[in-house]
């Protein structure tokens, strides 16, 4: 890279608080619709007038956006939006990135470094005072769950259509689903299965909300029960009884040594031939680079707002991890349909 083209990258970077503020503010007023339904493109008078946001408004911002490539000048003085400009508008996974950074991350992330330095989620009190995300999330603010949903199913659910075939291989007939969050793949897999039964296993607040979505739907309510659980409480304890061990998106809300105590919880208890099934957006398994970029981020999500010592891993990392609590990992699934996500089966022995 030229020295003059590295300078550029970093004023991008010291100066991206900027450009992300930029960006958002133009989606929300209406700025990058009109610039993408515009072929010819629009000079800030047109903008003002399609949007009824001020000239001086559009000409701030279309300026800082024009310097990121976000909008090109096709003609003097005539904006459209660029190709990474309609990513940001059109993308799913791009907009579900967006609004959680800014809802839910982007205050608390002033408080990053001290988040490093404590091991805590210092940037957690712009919300309330609780030691991790996962006790406030209930009552969270609105707008701010939201996003928070958003972005997690968005991970999440793209993937349980592969991830059923896989976990109904052998007929599970109870399955834990720990960490089971708002009920979700509770609903999938009850659906899926007219038999099988599942147990949610998370903290009250969240089970709470999946007892209200799961009681809505008749033909599986009676099939769905419910654990509240601390597994970060060491006398916590994961009972026996079940055939399968499902954890989607759950073991990375904890830290290395945390995970392999929740790993020998289910071991004390766990029937010889049971399974447990562990699925996970691992940083050494994705092909794109806009995916590894995307966890990378999240683990900072994790240092600041969720629990300050949790991060998105790395495969191998998990494994010695299942090997340390004593357990064998016998199969690795990539689910290539949605390109994000690896299932690890794991066994007793
Ligand atoms: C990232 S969500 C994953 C939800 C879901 N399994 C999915 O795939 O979308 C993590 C879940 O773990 C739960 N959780 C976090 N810490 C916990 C703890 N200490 N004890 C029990 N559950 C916990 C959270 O409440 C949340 O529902």
């Amino acid at each position: 890279m030229k020295a003059i083209t590295a300078l550029y990258e970093a004023q991008k970077i010291v100066f991206s608080p900027f450009i992300f503020q930029a960006v958002y503010s133009m989606l929300e007023l209406g700025i990058m619709d009109v610039l993408n339904d515009s072929k010819e493109g629009l000079d800030f008078d047109e903008i003002s007038v399609q949007t009824n946001v001020s000239k001086y408004g559009v000409t701030v911002l279309v300026e800082m956006a024009e310097t990121a490539q976000i909008v090109e000048e096709v003609t003097p003085g005539k904006f459209t939006l660029s190709k990474i400009g309609y990513f940001i508008l059109r993308d799913e996974m791009t907009q579900v990135n967006l609004k959680f950074t800014q809802d839910v991350c982007y205050q608390g992330l002033f408080f990053l470094k001290d988040s490093i330095t404590e091991v805590a989620p210092k940037g957690l009190k712009v919300f309330g005072e609780w030691k991790t995300i996962y006790e406030g999330l209930s009552e969270l603010p609105v707008e701010v769950k939201k996003s928070w949903f958003d972005f997690d199913h968005y991970y999440s659910d793209n993937s349980f259509s592969d991830a059923l075939a896989i976990i109904f291989k052998n007929n599970p007939k109870l399955i834990y689903d720990i960490g089971g969050n708002t009920g979700k793949w509770a609903i999938a897999s009850t659906k899926f299965d007219s038999n099988v039964q599942v147990k949610i296993f998370d903290l009250p607040g969240q089970l709470k909300v999946a007892k209200s979505n799961i009681e809505k739907i008749e033909e599986i309510k009676n099939r769905v029960s419910y654990h509240e659980i601390d597994l970060l409480n060491p006398s916590s304890v994961i009972p026996e009884g079940a055939d399968v061990y499902w954890m989607s998106q759950f073991l990375d809300c904890f830290s290395e040594s945390e995970i392999e105590s929740i790993l020998l919880k289910i071991k004390a208890n766990a029937k010889k031939d049971s399974t447990i099934f562990i699925m996970e957006t691992f940083l050494d398994d994705q092909k794109f680079p806009a995916a590894k970029l995307s966890l990378a981020a999240t683990s900072l999500y994790f240092t600041a707002m969720a629990n300050g010592n949790s991060r998105m891993y790395s495969s191998s990392t998990l494994k010695y991890i299942i090997e340390k609590a004593g357990l064998v990992c016998v199969n690795e699934h990539n689910l290539h349909l949605d390109s994000f996500h690896t299932i690890l089966e794991v066994k007793l022995f």
